[in-house]
C-alpha cells in the first residue's frame, strides 16, 4: 500500500501558510532562492525546543545533558545549544575540536567510541573533559598508561554491555552481547575487583547505551534495572559509583510512530533513581536533531517507464543516505503545495549511479513537475553528518533559521573542495 504524504504534524516549525512551506517565519523558497539546492535547512526554535522539554521533564534530577555530536555537528547547532546548557558527548578528535571551537567547558564533554586512539585520548585529556566512556579492557589500559605519562588523573565510566534488546533496526542496537559496544557484566566485576591497578584513570561511572531510535520506555528500564542491580553489588564491596551516564536512544517521530515523549520517558525512569546519589547524564541526539531539519531538494526531471513513475531529483543518497542504508521512512513535501494537484505514485530518487539511491518508493505525492523543489523531512539528526563526495559530488550547504532571519551555517561545497588535498 503507498503511503500518502499529504498530513502535516507539530513536532517542529515547518508548516504550510497559504500553500506556501515555512520554517519558523521564512518561507523555505525564499531561502532557496538565495542557497540553491540541495540545502539543508534547521530550525533554531525547533532545536532549542526539544533541548528544553527534555531538561524541564528531568530537572528534578539535576542531570547533564550532553548532546550527541554525531547527530548533526554543525558548529551553529552546537553554539545554539551548548548556549542553552547543554554539554556534549563526542566519539572522536574532530568532534572534540567542533566541541572547542564552540566553547563547550571540558567538565560538560563526554567521550564515548570503541576505537579512541592514542592521540585523540591526549587531546581529550589536555582539554580536561569530565569523563571518558570506556568500552573495553586494553581501552582502560591505555588511557591509563597516557595519562600517567601526563602526570594527570582521569574520570573514566565503564560502559557496560547489558545484553538487552531495544527492538530498534539492527545497524543501530548496541546493548546486545553481539555488538561490539561496552563491557558485559562479567569483565566489569572484574575490572572492579583490580580497579586500584588504574592509579591516573579513576573508574567513577558506568555509562550504558542500548541503541537509538527506541520507541518505548521498557528496554530502557530493563537495561537500567540490570545495571542498578550491577552497581548496588559494587558498592557493597565499598565502590562508589559518581556518574551514571544513560546514553541517548530516545526515539523521534518520522512518520505514525508513536514514541514516548520525554515527559512519559522521566516519569518512567526516574523513579528508578530516587534516593540515589549519582550525577546524571544523558546524551540525546535524535530526538533533539531528527525533527529541527530537513533537506530541500528541487526535481530534475519525471521520468516515466512502463512501471514506475520518477522524480529524479539533484539531491542523492550521498547528501542523505538514512533511506538507502536503513530504508528508513522519511515524509516528502512540496516546498510549494498546489492545491489543484492530483497525488501520484513516484520513486523519489537521486541522480547516484546505485539503485539503493532513493528517498521514496512508491510514495504518493502530488504531481510534480521539474523545477519543483521537496522537503525532505525530519533530516535535522544523522542526515549531513552522514553525508559524503560519493560520484564527486559537492556536500549541500546548510542554513539556519531563527526567526525572521536565515544564515548559511556551511557553504555548498565547490569542485576546487572535493579536490582539496589532492596530487595527480
Ligand atoms: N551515545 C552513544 C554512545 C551513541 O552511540 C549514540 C548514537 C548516542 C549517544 C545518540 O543516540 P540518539 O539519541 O541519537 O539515538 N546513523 C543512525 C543512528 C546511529 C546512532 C549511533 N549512536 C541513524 O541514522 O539512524
Amino acid at each position: 500500500m503507498p503511503r500518502t504524504d499529504f498530513h502535516e504534524d507539530r513536532i517542529h516549525d515547518f508548516f504550510y501558510k497559504n500553500g506556501e512551506l515555512y520554517c519558523d517565519k521564512i518561507r523555505v523558497s525564499k531561502i532557496l532562492k538565495k542557497t540553491g539546492t540541495p540545502a539543508y535547512i534547521y530550525s533554531h526554535k525547533t532545536f532549542t525546543e526539544h533541548l528544553a522539554t527534555l531538561q524541564k521533564a528531568f530537572r528534578s534530577a539535576k542531570p547533564l545533558i550532553c548532546y550527541s555530536v554525531k547527530a548533526n555537528s554543525n558548529l551553529a547547532v552546537l553554539r545554539a545549544l551548548v548556549k542553552k546548557g547543554a554539554g556534549l558527548d563526542i566519539v572522536s578528535g574532530g568532534e572534540l575540536f567542533r566541541a572547542r571551537k564552540v566553547k563547550c567547558l571540558g567538565k560538560k564533554t563526554v567521550y564515548a567510541g570503541v576505537g579512541k586512539t592514542a592521540e585523540e585520548i591526549r587531546a581529550a585529556i589536555k582539554a580536561r573533559i569530565l569523563l571518558f566512556n570506556v568500552e573495553s579492557i586494553p581501552e582502560l589500559e591505555q588511557i591509563n598508561a597516557i595519562a600517567k605519562k601526563m602526570r594527570k588523573k582521569v574520570n573514566v565510566s565503564l560502559r557496560i554491555n547489558p545484553n538487552v534488546d531495544p527492538h530498534t533496526h539492527e545497524y543501530i542496537t548496541t546493548g546486545r552481547a553481539e555488538t561490539k559496544f561496552g563491557i558485559d557484566f562479567e569483565k566489569a566485576r572484574e575490572i572492579f575487583k583490580d580497579v586500584k591497578r588504574f592509579t591516573n584513570a579513576q573508574v567513577s561511572g558506568i555509562h550504558v547505551h542500548i541503541g537509538s531510535q527506541i520507541e518505548t520506555g521498557t528496554p530502557f528500564v530493563e537495561a537500567f534495572q540490570k545495571i542498578l542491580e550491577f552497581i548496588d553489588k559494587l558498592e557493597g564491596t565499598g565502590i562508589k559509583i559518581k556518574f551514571l551516564n544513560l546514553g541517548g536512544g530516545l526515539g523521534a517521530i518520522y512518520s505514525d510512530e508513536n514514541p514516548q515523549t520525554a515527559e512519559e520517558f522521566a516519569r518512567k525512569i526516574l523513579p528508578l533513581f530516587k534516593k540515589r546519589k549519582f550525577q546524571l547524564i544523558f546524551e540525546p541526539g535524535r530526538f533533539i536533531a531528527a525533527n529541527s531539519g530537513i533537506l530541500a531538494t528541487q526535481v530534475i526531471y519525471v521520468k516515466e517507464t512502463d512501471v514506475k513513475k520518477f522524480a529524479i531529483v539533484d539531491a542523492g543518497m550521498n547528501d542523505f543516505i538514512r533511506p538507502a542504508f536503513y530504508g528508513a521512512f522519511h515524509h516528502i513535501w512540496p516546498v510549494v503545495k498546489n492545491e489543484k494537484a492530483h497525488g501520484w505514485v513516484y520513486d523519489v530518487v537521486g541522480p547516484i549511479c546505485e539503485s539503493g539511491d532513493f528517498f521514496a518508493k512508491d510514495r504518493e505525492l502530488l504531481e510534480m513537475r521539474a523545477g519543483d523543489y521537496l522537503a525532505i523531512m525530519t533530516t535535522g539528526a544523522y542526515g549531513f553528518t552522514m553525508a559524503s563526495n560519493y560520484n564527486s559530488r559537492p556536500r549541500a550547504c546548510e542554513v539556519m533559521v531563527k526567526g525572521t532571519t536565515f544564515k548559511v551555517v556551511r557553504k555548498r561545497e565547490t569542485y576546487q573542495d572535493l579536490i582539496r588535498g589532492e596530487r595527480a
